[in-house]
């Protein structure tokens, strides 16, 4: 192994809704997330009174933070990403003044992570927003929601300008074709047309985010968070070729957009065919053209597709459904395992922006299981973790610019796709199930030594046994 370079930022990521709890602590507003609480995947419910969601405690870190972020510097931790719970801000989305009770939780945070010496990594909206924005204006497909999210971002880029250098604005803003109450605040039963007119104003909304901070932070980086999606045509077929390049396509056009600063030629084809007319303004036009500095994204998995549509119909996925790879295995969820596709997307990637890439998702959902002397023997997860690692070496090898590794969170969190604990990604174990029993209290796995040793030795430690 080459030793990774010494600017290279390692650590973990997370997402507010999924570790903070504190659901309704200092004035925070309820969030779509809260109003899920079977996940991205369930559908939007009612909030019960009485009953509690499994996210209104998560795993507590808004009380926890401290020993949390304690365990993420033993580990020898350089980077964390965290995101901002917009609600806590903004309850509602709409007013002028900021929750300072919110405000100074962020603050607390961004200093202890500064005195354990961790750099923030910031999202500014995780799979979350006001569910005031929803109730009162629609979701996304309200053009004033752009205006709100802009006043939000300003109001944090100001706030913590000393503190926070790097910044993302939509997690995964290219789920919301797939899951629009999550991304865009949009029922699912929503016409394809308004959840493209949804995405267009948060595209807007995102480079809005992108211009503020070049203003309000000139020495700070921001970028755009995409699912690292690629798919594999399942032959050699040029139909499946063709239908690979599009279904990529329906991924990336996203990163076009805030990379380049416009609709790509192939995404008006489209918008022509399928009669979607949305509603782009000059104005608009020009706020697209403030792009983001480096590229950020998840990868869990790959998949394939077929030009057969009775073969692609019965595909089964998770949140996405694609051809299983025949070539590949599965997690126990079914995600198909791809070292290799990370090194491929990676110079795709690359090749495509010439911008910096961060990967800031990349983990093993397994259910894990204390020894009787009270270890957790997380094999599985270190040789998930090795061989990804070992392909992001190959990708700076292959000339790609890479900024940093934060893995999928570095503690165990409450899952996205299904609220469940029991799907656990963590270096440190959280003594919580899916009923939310447990004590939260903490326990070091085996992945725990392991990925301190990777960040010491600036990834030599890592093996070369994977295929
Ligand atoms: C990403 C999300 O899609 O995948 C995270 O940004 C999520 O929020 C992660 O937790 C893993 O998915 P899951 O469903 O296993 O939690």
């Amino acid at each position: 192994m080459k030793e990774f370079p010494q600017s290279f930022l390692w650590g973990g990521a997370t997402a507010a809704n999924q570790i903070e709890g504190a659901w309704s602590t200092d004035g925070k507003g309820v969030t779509t997330a809260d109003l899920q609480p079977h996940g991205v995947m369930g559908k939007m419910e009612a909030r019960i009174p009485g009953k509690e969601n499994i996210k209104d405690t998560a795993i507590d870190f808004y009380h926890r933070y401290p020993e949390d972020i304690a365990l993420f510097a033993e580990m020898g931790f350089t980077c964390l990403r965290v995101s901002i719970a917009w609600a806590r801000i903004f309850p509602l989305g709409d007013e002028r003044e900021p929750n300072e009770s919110g405000l100074a939780f962020y603050d607390r945070l961004f200093d202890e992570l500064s005195t354990a010496g961790i750099t923030p990594l910031v999202t500014l909206s995780h799979y979350e927003m006001p569910y005031g924005l929803v109730e009162n204006y629609g979701g996304w497909a309200n053009r004033s929601v752009i205006g709100y999210f802009e006043h939000y971002a300003k109001t944090v880029f100001t706030r913590y300008q000393h503190k926070v250098k790097l910044w993302l604005t939509f997690n995964e803003i290219n789920m919301s074709l797939h899951a629009p109450f999550t991304g865009v605040g949009l029922s699912e039963n929503s016409n394809k047309g308004e959840v493209y007119q949804a995405i267009h104003h948060q595209l807007v909304a995102s480079a809005r985010a992108v211009r503020a901070c070049h203003h309000i932070v000139p020495d700070a980086k921001i970028g755009n968070m995409l699912l690292g999606g690629l798919v594999y045509p399942l032959s050699c077929h040029p139909q499946d070729m063709l239908q690979a390049l599009q279904e990529n396509r329906s991924w990336i056009f996203f990163g076009d957009v805030q990379a380049r600063g416009a609709y790509p030629g192939y995404m008006q084809r489209f918008f022509r065919e399928q009669a979607i007319n949305i509603e782009i303004t000059d104005h608009d036009k020009q706020d697209l053209q403030h792009t983001i500095d480096f590229i950020s994204f998840s990868y869990y998995m790959t998949g394939c597709v077929s030009h057969d549509e009775t073969i692609n119909k019965n595909a089964q996925g998770n949140i996405l459904n694609m051809i299983p790879n025949p070539n590949l295995k599965g997690s126990e969820w079914g995600w198909q395992i791809d070292p290799t596709g990370l090194r491929i997307l990676m110079n795709q990637l690359w090749d495509r922006y010439q911008k910096p890439l961060f990967i800031v998702e990349n983990g093993l959902g397994a259910r894990d299981s204390i020894e009787p002397d009270g270890t957790i023997q997380d094999n599985y997860r270190i040789q998930y973790l090795n061989d990804h690692l070992v392909q992001v070496s190959e990708a700076i090898e292959d000339g790609v610019e890479v900024m940093g590794y934060t893995s999928w969170g570095p503690i165990d969190l409450v899952s996205a796709s299904h609220s469940q604990m029991s799907k656990r990604y963590g270096f440190i174990y959280v003594d919580r199930d899916d009923n939310g029993l447990g004590t939260l209290s903490r326990i070091r796995k085996q992945s725990f030594y392991w990925y301190a040793e990777v960040i010491r030795s600036r990834g030599l430690s890592l093996k070369r046994n994977c295929e």
